[in-house]
This record gives C-alpha cells, structure tokens and sequence, in this order.
C-alpha cells in the first residue's frame, strides 16, 4: 500500500492540518492543551507534505475550535489549515490568519517591561508583519521575531 493511514478520522471536532514540521508541541500549547487534560487528542508530526516537506496534524475531538482561537496559531505554523468536523465530514475549512495584535499568548524578551514584572499586567503585542512574523510590545516597543515558540506563556 502507498498510502498509510496514521491516524484515524474524527467523528467530531477540530483537525489542524499542514502545521510546519515538529511545532505541534507548540499548537497544542497555544490551545490551552498543557499537563494533565480530559482532551481526546491526536498528534502526528514529521509527516511527509507536498506542500511543506514534513508537517505536523494535531486532531482535537468533541472540540470545534473559533477563529480567535486558533488565529494565534498563525504565530509558529502560519501554513496551518483549520478544519472543523462533524459526523465524519469537514463542514468548514480556514487558513489561520493572525490578529493584528496577541494578547496574554507570547512574552516580552525586555526582563525590565512591565508585562514581565509582578503588576497584573496581561502581554499585549502588536503583530507588525505576518510573515516572517514580527512583534512589537506595546508597553515598551521591543520587537520579537526570531525563536517566538520560546516566549509562549
Ligand atoms: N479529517 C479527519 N477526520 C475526518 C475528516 C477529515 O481527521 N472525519 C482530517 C483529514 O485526515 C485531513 C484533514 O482533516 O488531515 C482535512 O480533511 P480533508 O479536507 O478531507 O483533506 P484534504 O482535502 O486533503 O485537505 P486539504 O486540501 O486542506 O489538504
């Protein structure tokens, strides 16, 4: 057989398709998905793309994801393809575009900006350019693009 299956379809839920190759940790992080969960979900990475040479699939069920949600994913995988899932059929399919500004997602890099001190001052970042993606803090304008999986919350 030329094809292999490596995970099965989902009756219901979200799948997120064509995620760069090795960043669906990071997804999964971005979703909320951390430590312990209830969540039903399926991961597979470093699969061979067409498009993308190796691509990551994440499969959240009994989950549809919104558009802010998932938005953010856009930040490390902005090739990735929403797909939501009913009763075995996609029923709507997106491409993740990110917000113009991030908030409470990814970490100043000053130590000294104010959303990294003990205020209860939620991250708020400004995305300047999408891709290759640049950040700009709004509180102290430091930019950030480079290794921006590292300053997930
Ligand atoms: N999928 C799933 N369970 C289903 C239906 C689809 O897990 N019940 C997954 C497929 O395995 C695929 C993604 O959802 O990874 C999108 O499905 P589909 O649109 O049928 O595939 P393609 O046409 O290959 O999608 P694209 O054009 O976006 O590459």
């Amino acid at each position: 057989m030329e094809r292999e299956l490596k995970v099965k379809p989902i009756r219901n839920g979200t799948v997120i398709d064509h995620i760069a190759g090795g960043q669906a940790l990071n997804v999964l992080k971005i979703l909320g998905i951390s430590g312990t969960t209830d969540a039903s979900v399926s991961v597979v990475m470093n699969v061979p793309s067409k498009r993308l040479g190796k691509k990551d699939i994440v499969k959240v069920e009994e989950r549809e994801l919104g558009e802010d949600e998932v938005n953010k994913i856009a930040l490390i995988a902005p090739s990735a393809t929403i797909n939501i899932v009913r009763e075995y059929a996609v029923v709507e399919k997106f491409e993740v575009d990110l917000p113009c500004e991030i908030m409470g997602v990814v970490r100043c890099q000053n130590p000294s900006c104010i959303s990294n001190t003990q205020e209860p001052i939620k991250s708020r970042m400004l995305v300047k350019r999408k891709n290759p993606v640049l950040l700009r803090c709004v509180y102290c304008e430091q930019p950030l693009t480079e290794r921006i999986a590292d300053y997930l919350i």
